[in-house]
């Protein structure tokens, strides 16, 4: 038995993935000379050796300003063809793809440049990967309801190209419920919901996530375990969590990849998933997540890979013929490994 082949051969989905968060240095870099615009940093290494956060603002400071080289659609389809490329190498079969329109809009881009040029890519992966993927435009939290309302608005004529809404950007005093409304807008439009909670934020705001925004996901969610009734609640309800291992430990959520929590999320019941949130800023796509936390947490076992990627179909917002087509090729996969 090869657990790290296993891992990295089992079909699977992505659901917490910024696509902002896949801009690797060399492509900051050519975009930067493509559009002209400066960067303050003189090299592709020197940009990387700055990748050393001391918690999520520090992080969110650095990609906010990489993602200041994405001026035109053409370079939003190329960012999301890159990660799309990548993910089916991970043997991904789905990905449902956040994206942040006010970090464009704000710099004057406009909203259809970034839709427009991330939808080509995902239907190019369709037909040429064989990969379905999503998208999800999300609402950052550090702004205004006013604005997050006012950018759902603006992206409404490509209401077809994007399947539902999620919440992200600095967690801590900015809660869930600042947000009701555009999530009420939202959940009356047919998108579905989701929102980053628990991640460096405490239990009561995956509590509000649930109860205020009534989302169907929770993104991190980590942090559920200070709460023994919040973790029954997630387990009875099946609430997916979708965890980001590698993440976590750049973003000192755990200090150290051996103290992660997902084995205790497993055994707990919760329908945990795992996914790589921002690759390109900490270190792994999503098979590198799967093998470099597996070989961190040996009580990890084989079972637990396949539950996670089972998890990962289950949580996805695929259709139920989908969930099973999939579901059979990881029994596939799995039987044979
Ligand atoms: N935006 C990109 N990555 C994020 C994360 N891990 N948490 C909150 N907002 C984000
Ligand atoms: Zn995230």
């Amino acid at each position: 038995m090869d657990l790290p082949q296993l891992l990295r051969t089992m079909p699977k989905a992505e659901l917490h993935i910024h696509i902002e968060g896949s801009l690797e240095p060399e492509l900051i870099f050519r975009l930067a000379a493509r559009n002209g615009v400066a960067l303050p940093y003189p090299s592709v290494e020197a940009l990387r050796a700055a990748y050393a956060f001391s918690d999520l603002q520090s992080f969110l400071d650095i990609y906010y300003a990489g993602a200041g080289v994405l001026l035109k659609e053409a370079d939003f389809f190329e960012m999301a063809w890159a990660y799309l490329e990548r993910a089916a190498a991970d043997n991904v079969v789905h990905a449902e793809i956040f994206f942040d329109p006010q970090t464009h809009t704000e710099r004057g881009v406009p909203v259809e440049a970034v839709i427009l040029g991330l939808h080509h890519a995902c239907q190019r992966a369709h037909a040429e990967l064989g990969v379905s993927a999503k998208l999800i435009l999300c609402f950052l939290r550090h702004l205004s309801e006013e604005a997050a309302l006012e950018v759902l608005e603006q992206a409404l004529p490509w209401r077809e190209y994007f399947i539902g809404v999620g919440l992200d950007s600095s967690e801590r005093g900015h809660p869930p419920e600042k947000f009701a409304r555009v999530f009420a807008r939202a959940r009356e439009l047919g998108l579905h919901v989701v929102a980053h909670a628990g991640e460096e934020g405490p239990p009561a705001y995956i509590e509000s996530a649930l109860d205020v925004l009534k989302v169907e996901r929770i993104d991190h969610g980590v942090r559920c375990v200070e709460s023994p009734a919040l973790v029954a609640r997630l387990a009875a309800s099946r609430m997916p969590l979708t965890v980001c291992p590698l993440s976590n430990l750049k973003l000192r959520v755990f200090p150290k990849l051996e103290q992660h929590n997902l084995k205790v999320l497993l055994d707990a019941g919760l329908c945990a998933t795992v996914n790589s949130d921002d690759p390109a800023y900490f270190g792994g796509y999503l098979n590198d997540n799967f093998v470099q936390t597996f070989a961190a947490l040996p009580a990890l076992t084989r079972a637990d890979a396949y539950q996670l990627a089972k998890n990962s179909f289950e949580a996805s917002f695929a259709s139920a013929a989908e969930k099973a087509d999939w579901t059979a090729r990881l029994d596939a996969v799995y039987a044979a490994t």
